[in-house]
């Protein structure tokens, strides 16, 4: 197997440095699309013979390091007994959001097997499919994030049903925020169970938090997700997206890799945090559409920075975009493989 995604995630020594993206199963490439024609997309999530048919295509179209296990943050949230549709044109939507005591005493922290086992039996498919290529990964999002899409009832602009709990209803939000953190650690344990060789805690909306929140409204939860999980013996990589301001917050959460977002030279943030964590990133998944002598000189610029770290997996910031061209996606993969090669 290739196991060179995993050494760079524990700072081991490796000819070249691997690259996955960010959701790189999904809409710019035609085969999703094919897929997905058929069913809607919690229909895909929930469907493991499919969901492991779209895990798959990037893994094989572009060549990357490291599958990531097809599905959605919001699943579990499902589980926990909460209505979850996908609409269309605004994305995910709660249609009763959770905004008193009542609806948070409603949640159940659900045995996975049970509510989840669609996704177990995807990560199961995936490792008999995957038996000699790359490396499986699995994910959660982080409790925050979670928090912010239920609060609010969807995705949102200025999180302020979200804030308003925060400072208002400090009490509840800490049962609200305990009770998803119980259901992530059970998720995450199980999905590692399952053959999931690493974990990806997804903290999309921790940005919109200053420093001082961050690390009493949703870094403690994080740390307690991973602190729980050192026991499965995966590497655990955590990406707080816009968190240029709270890298060092970000590093006591005690993952082995910390994902950045684009907005940060990645020898800044290397030089921040040291050695003993391992880093993911970070270019602008906009820059896919410059011109190949651009994007080349872009990815060698990370590469050189990035070999003062402990460990670099390359990615982009975020997530790639669906209007963004295959090829371009597949010549970031061989630029990658390409310039960071060690004699
Ligand atoms: O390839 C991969 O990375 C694995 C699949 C994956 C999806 N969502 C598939 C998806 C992963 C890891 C996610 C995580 C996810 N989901 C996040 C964290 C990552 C991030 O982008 O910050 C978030 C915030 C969500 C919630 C979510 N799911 C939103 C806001 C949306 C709608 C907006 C959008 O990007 O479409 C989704 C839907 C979704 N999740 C799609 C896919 C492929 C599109 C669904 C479709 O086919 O119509």
């Amino acid at each position: 197997m290739n196991t060179t995604f995993l050494k760079a995630c524990k700072g081991e020594e490796v000819s070249y440095t691997p690259i996955w993206i960010m959701r790189q199963a999904g809409r710019y490439l035609p085969d999703y699309h094919k897929v997905r024609s058929k069913v809607t997309f919690l229909e895909l999530c929930k469907a493991p013979e499919l969901a492991a048919e779209v895990t798959l295509q990037p893994v094989d179209i572009l060549g990357v390091d490291a599958a990531i296990l097809f599905s959605d943050i919001l699943v579990p949230l499902e589980a926990m007994g909460l209505t979850l549709e996908f609409h269309e044109k605004r994305g995910p939507v709660f249609p009763e959001p959770v905004r008193d005591k009542a609806a948070v005493d409603r949640l159940i922290v659900p045995d996975p097997e049970e509510k989840l086992g669609y996704v177990m039996d995807t990560i199961r498919i995936l490792r008999k499919e995957l038996k000699d290529k790359v490396p499986l990964i699995g994910f959660s999002g982080a409790p925050f994030t979670l928090a912010t899409y239920i609060i609010e009832g969807g995705s949102s602009k200025s999180y302020f049903q979200t804030k308003k709990m925060m400072y208002e209803a400090p009490d509840l939000w800490a049962a609200l925020l305990d009770k998803i953190t119980d259901c992530t650690i059970s998720y995450l344990k199980a999905q590692a169970a399952a053959g999931a060789q690493a974990l990806q805690i997804f903290d999309s909306w921790a940005g919109v938090l200053g420093p001082g929140d961050f690390a009493e409204y949703a870094l403690p939860y994080v740390q307690r997700i991973i602190g729980e999980l050192k026991g499965a013996g995966v590497p655990i990589i955590y990406f707080a997206n816009n968190g240029a301001t709270l890298l060092e917050l970000a590093k006591t959460s005690g993952a082995d890799v910390l994902g950045l977002d684009w907005r940060i030279k990645i020898g800044d943030a290397i030089a921040r945090l040291g050695q003993d964590v391992s880093v993911q990133g970070n270019l602008d998944p906009c820059a896919l559409l410059l011109p190949p002598d651009k994007l080349e000189q872009r990815v060698a610029k990370i590469l050189e920075q990035a070999k003062a770290a402990r460990g670099h997996v390359f990615n982009l910031g975020h997530g790639i975009l669906p209007e963004t061209p295959p090829e371009k996606a597949k010549l970031v993969v061989e630029l990658v493989h390409r310039l960071s090669k060690r004699m």
